[in-house]
């Protein structure tokens, strides 16, 4: 979107109840009544309604859900999270975009948010389904100083933040399967994709990739989806405001942030636990040392999944677990 398109619709959004002169508008934008009424036209076919009426001006009637910067900084609370957005109608994949954008120096709580993605990627070089207008695709910029084997962590920082924030906003019962789905009654609303760059001894950034199945209908999906993936609009039989949804997420994700790097892991590890769905439960994965079957018991101190066969407990890393 222009920069004056922008500012055009936070005038509006400011002035929602209200109607805004074609004057103060071009005063305030610095440009002519004829381009002004020309982003009035692109709002339009962006969704926005907006009436028009002589001698009073402007006045937004409707606001379609996107997830635009205008959009999304009116809820947003954070310090930093959030507060430098990249935003596109469609990209390949948001993690794309995030890796370029770190590579050039984004600061830590940059995010790259779309409305579509063609191309997303899910764990284990999965496709992730990301229909345009539905979901929420969206990837945070991180520069933890920490190491490399803590930065596993943050992904089960990821999966505790999204749990809280949409179980608040929902009031649904999200649960997290190990080490960062997030279920609704077994079927899947969420995953996150954590990619790393740096040295063993320090992380350089970390992308955190966050898929959310907001409004999706059980049509949006394939035939072989249905099965196993669901949304908060199917769960709660009403429409999710993405823009309310997105900050409220950020939000929590930036508390529990700052609290892993000023007290570790432990409080993130309790909390993880109070939400995980495979505690107690019979679970069985495959690791490089072969298949894993037994009881899910816990995390250990370092985020690693432990399972009781008889006497003797594993602990596992990342990999896929079936229950
Ligand atoms: C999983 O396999 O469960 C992780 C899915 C992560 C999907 C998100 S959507 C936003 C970001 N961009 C991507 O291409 N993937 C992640």
């Amino acid at each position: 979107m222009s920069k004056i398109r922008e500012h055009l619709l936070s005038l509006l959004l400011e002035h929602e109840s209200e109607f805004l002169s074609g004057e103060e508008i071009s005063e305030r934008l610095h440009c002519s009544r004829t381009a002004i009424w020309k982003h009035i036209e692109e709002l339009r076919k962006e969704g926005y309604q907006i009436e028009a009426r002589p001698k009073k001006g402007y006045q937004l009637l409707y606001r379609p859900d996107r997830v635009s910067p205008e959009e999304l900084k009116f809820h947003l609370k954070t310090q930093r999270f959030g507060q430098w957005i990249r935003y596109r109608e469609s990209l390949p994949s948001t993690q794309v975009l995030a890796h370029e954008w770190a590579k050039e120096g984004a600061k830590e709580g940059s995010l790259v948010v779309t409305e579509e993605q063609t191309q997303g990627r899910g764990r284990m070089g999965r496709f992730w389904h990301s229909p345009p207008g539905t979901g929420i695709w969206m990837s945070l910029i991180l520069r933890p100083e920490i190491t490399l084997a803590q930065a596993s962590q943050l992904t089960l920082v990821g999966s505790v933040a999204l749990t809280r924030s949409l179980r608040r906003e929902t009031g649904l019962d999200i649960r997290i399967k190990w080490p960062n789905d997030l279920l609704i009654e077994g079927k899947k609303i969420s995953g996150i994709l954590t990619e790393t760059r740096g040295e063993q001894d320090g992380v350089q950034y970390v992308i955190l990739g966050m898929g959310i199945n907001a409004n999706q209908t059980e049509s949006d999906w394939p035939e072989e989806l249905r099965e196993i993936a669901t949304s908060l609009a199917i769960e709660g039989k009403k429409q999710y405001r993405r823009r309310v949804l997105i900050p409220a997420i950020l939000k929590e994700m930036e508390d529990l942030y700052d609290a892993f790097l000023d007290n570790g892991f432990e409080p993130i590890r309790i909390l993880w636990e109070e939400y995980a769905a495979i505690l107690g439960k019979q679970v069985r994965t495959t690791t490089h040392r072969g298949v894993i079957e037994g009881v899910a018991m816990g995390l250990d101190s370092t985020g690693a999944l432990l399972i009781r066969q008889g006497e003797k407990v594993t602990p596992v890393f990342s990999s896929d677990i079936e229950y």
